[in-house]
């Protein structure tokens, strides 16, 4: 609920803002035109509408204020903080003033009753002109322009004290020069001078305008050019670093990599050397040939894919806990190379497949080989990480089982095991290959188990009707004891994954990826036979805090934290890399301006997620599992919730905690992959670790 309260706040404040500065507009407008009327009459009436406009402009105002008031009780200070800092000391300034000056003065003139006719002398001109009258609606609409700009561009708080002074600058610079104007204006006015002639004012508007229009063209260009993305750029190049409260150390030299010691004296290490076992024979042995190829969905559509091994999703790779793998990639003819991340599996950092930082992208023609032990368990999925924004919508994604070491009785021919991704292509719905309903004949008493993947950029829902069911595992982790579930959504994130089980009842059951008629569906019969099972018209949201038994974890939160960091999330418009467009920003910065995040092996880390933006931000780290400690302030009340992507809706705040146990230099960004390509990402660096490779336009590799 809270949810939709914050997106619809959010998205109420980004209208209100600007029609309060389009209604003093207004309001000044009809003022500055009032001395100009040629009888009482006139000018009475005149004022009386003036009054009207200004009414509705204040009450622009009271409405954002009363929703930010009403976001500071729901959601906290953090949510409004720039609001309250910026905007509303302007916005409250400004309307006192303007119901203190504005607001009588315009209500003597509109109620004044003599001679109607009678024509409008000098003094009563200056007197409507005086400065006390019109300022303080001018400054108002100075004020909602100011605050247009501050929620539109610069929502946050970062480089406070010098945004800070700037607002305030040009707030007060330009209410000092419109009090001179005014002045000199009712003066004139007073003395019954001339007006100057049209044809002048109208050279002057030209010229003002002109130069606002340089100035502002001179600006944007200047600020495209300023986000330009480096041509060739080290990760290990960052703008700033964010040592989350815990001692400063070293992550290599910042120029030359090669250096072998970092500032704390500890042996640095490239991530070229931290692979997988080199040697060895492998228990599994993959292959995966990325090349495009048109695939046909159920419905008969074709989609123009990217592939591995001429299928969407690619091939399901499956392997057992202890198990050496080997997987070799061949880019057949994907142009802008390609990766293989293995999503949720904490594999040592050089076979961790984002390009530019632990490879480089692997061009048409070549070849690449991971390899890596498997340890540990649950479902997972693998994606291309060069240009992913592009290439997972394309269709370069596939499943990837862990299973556990021990044969399981289960595992045998009373068992289905289904891997089912979740994606859209052109807009269309797809689970697996599948954009319609299709059947599938189980035998009652089969235990089944469902792998759902959400290779989407938005939460996907799921259903399941015809029989009570469980999750048992979120993003590869068994849940604790987890318990029986009807009639639920399951919503999961994008990157997420989802196991759910059931015994196959003697009636249909049926899946849904969505919850319309036209989501693609799998329904299980026992015959082949059957109809879908009504599907309940109520579903309460499926939630993970309170879920399950809880269990011991391997650390106490209680004891504190080595380092502590906080993400705060924003939406804006802006430049990024020569384009104006939708920004989604971490500590108002984006990528490589966001902070990079450093840790000694062994830290135990916790992390802060805010989402003060209205869109949902699936924040996923690589290489390490985080324990989910708290939503919205309260603790989580069920199984441990461990997670590798984490959805972090509008207006909510996550608490999480993992043990730096993996070293390298890990992503860490939104996967909404085109907020990640927006920009949306950071790194999570060790100590001493340094890595050669770099991302950019000359260096041909994107992970985003
Ligand atoms: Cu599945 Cu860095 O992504
Ligand atoms: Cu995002």
């Amino acid at each position: 609920m809270d949810v939709y309260l914050f997106s619809a706040i959010s998205g109420l404040i980004l209208l209100i803002v600007p029609i309060m500065f389009l209604m003093w507009g207004l309001a000044a407008n009809r003022i500055g035109r009032l001395p100009f009327r040629s009888t009482r009459e006139k000018l009475r009436k005149s004022a009386g509408r003036s009054l009207v406009f200004v009414w509705l402009a204040l009450l622009t105002g009271l409405s954002f204020a009363g929703l930010a008031a009403v976001t500071l009780v729901r959601f906290g200070w953090v949510f409004v903080q720039e609001w309250a800092v910026f905007i509303l000391p302007a916005v409250l300034l400004t309307h006192l003033a303007v119901i203190f000056f504005t607001v009588p003065a315009l209500w003597r003139r509109s109620r004044d009753r003599q001679d109607p006719t009678g024509a409008v002398g000098g003094e009563e001109r200056g007197a409507v002109a005086a400065p006390r009258v019109a300022v303080p609606v001018q400054a108002a609409f100075v004020a909602a322009g100011l605050s247009t700009c501050q929620i539109s561009f610069f929502p946050v708080l970062t480089r406070f004290p010098v945004r800070l002074i700037l607002f305030w600058a040009s707030f007060l610079g330009l209410g000092a020069w419109l009090w001179f104007r005014q002045r000199r204006r009712e003066r004139l006015l007073r003395r019954e001078a001339k007006s100057p002639s049209p044809g002048f004012r109208l050279m002057r508007l030209v010229a003002v305008t002109a130069g606002v229009a340089v100035a502002g063209g001179g600006l944007f260009v200047l600020s495209m050019q300023a986000s330009k993305l480096p041509d060739r750029l080290s990760m290990m190049n960052h703008a700033k670093v964010d040592y989350g409260g815990g001692p400063a150390v070293g992550h290599g030299d910042i120029e030359d990599s090669r250096q072998d010691h970092d500032r704390s004296g500890k042996e640095a290490v490239s991530v070229t050397e931290l692979t997988g076992p080199r040697t060895g024979e492998p228990d599994r042995r993959y292959t995966l040939v990325a090349r495009k190829e048109t695939v046909r969905l159920s419905s008969g559509k074709t989609i123009e894919a990217w592939t591995f091994n001429g299928q969407v999703p690619g091939p399901e790779l499956r392997a057992r806990e202890g198990e050496l793998v080997e997987v070799t990639l061949i880019n057949e003819d994907i142009e802008d190379g390609v990766t293989i991340h293995w999503h949720g599996v904490d594999v040592p950092n050089r076979e961790d497949g984002a390009a530019g930082l632990t490879q480089n992208a692997v061009r048409p023609g070549e070849r690449y080989t991971y390899r890596f032990r498997v340890e540990e368990t649950g479902t997972h999925w693998y994606h291309s990480h060069q240009t992913s924004s592009i290439q997972v919508r394309k269709g370069l994604y596939g499943p990837l089982v862990l299973l556990p070491e021990v044969e399981q009785e289960k595992e045998q021919e009373q068992a289905l095991d289904l891997s089912l991704i979740y994606q859209s292509f052109e807009d269309r719905a797809v689970l697996n290959d599948s954009d319609t309903l299709r059947r599938r004949r189980i035998a009652p008493g089969t235990e089944v188990r469902l792998r759902l993947t959400n290779a989407d950029n938005f939460p996907r829902s799921f259903t399941l009707a015809g029989t009570p069911f469980r999750v048992a595992a979120i993003d590869g982790n068994e849940i604790h004891r987890p318990g029986d579930l009807e009639n639920v959504l399951l919503s999961v994130a994008a990157g997420g994954r989802y196991d759910v089980t059931f015994t196959m009842p003697e009636q249909p059951v049926k899946l849904t990826a969505g919850t319309g008629p036209d989501d693609p569906s799998i329904l299980f019969t026992p015959g082949g036979k059957g109809e879908a099972p009504e599907a309940p018209d109520r579903l309460a949201l499926f939630d993970p805090a309170a879920y399950g038994k809880p269990q011991r974890i391997p650390f106490d939160p209680s004891e504190g934290f080595d380092r502590e960091f906080t993400m705060v999330f924003d939406g804006g418009m802006g430049f990024y890399n020569g384009v104006f467009r939708d920004l989604w920003l971490i500590n108002g910065e984006k990528f490589p301006d966001t902070p990079t995040f450093l840790v000694q092996e062994g830290d135990l880390v916790k992390t802060t997620f805010i989402n003060r933006s209205s869109m949902d931000h699936p924040m996923h780290l690589h290489g390490h599992h985080m324990l989910v400690l708290s939503r919205n302030g309260k603790p989580v009340t069920g199984s441990p919730w461990w997670t590798d992507t984490l959805n972090v809706a509008p207006g909510e705040t996550y608490e999480v905690a993992f043990r730096a146990d993996n070293p390298g230099i890990w992503m860490d960004h939104c996967h909404n992959l085109d907020h990640a390509a927006a920009g949306m990402t950071l790194h999570l660096s060790y100590e001493g670790v340094t890595t050669p490779f770099h991302v950019g336009e000359a260096t041909g590799n994107h992970p985003e």
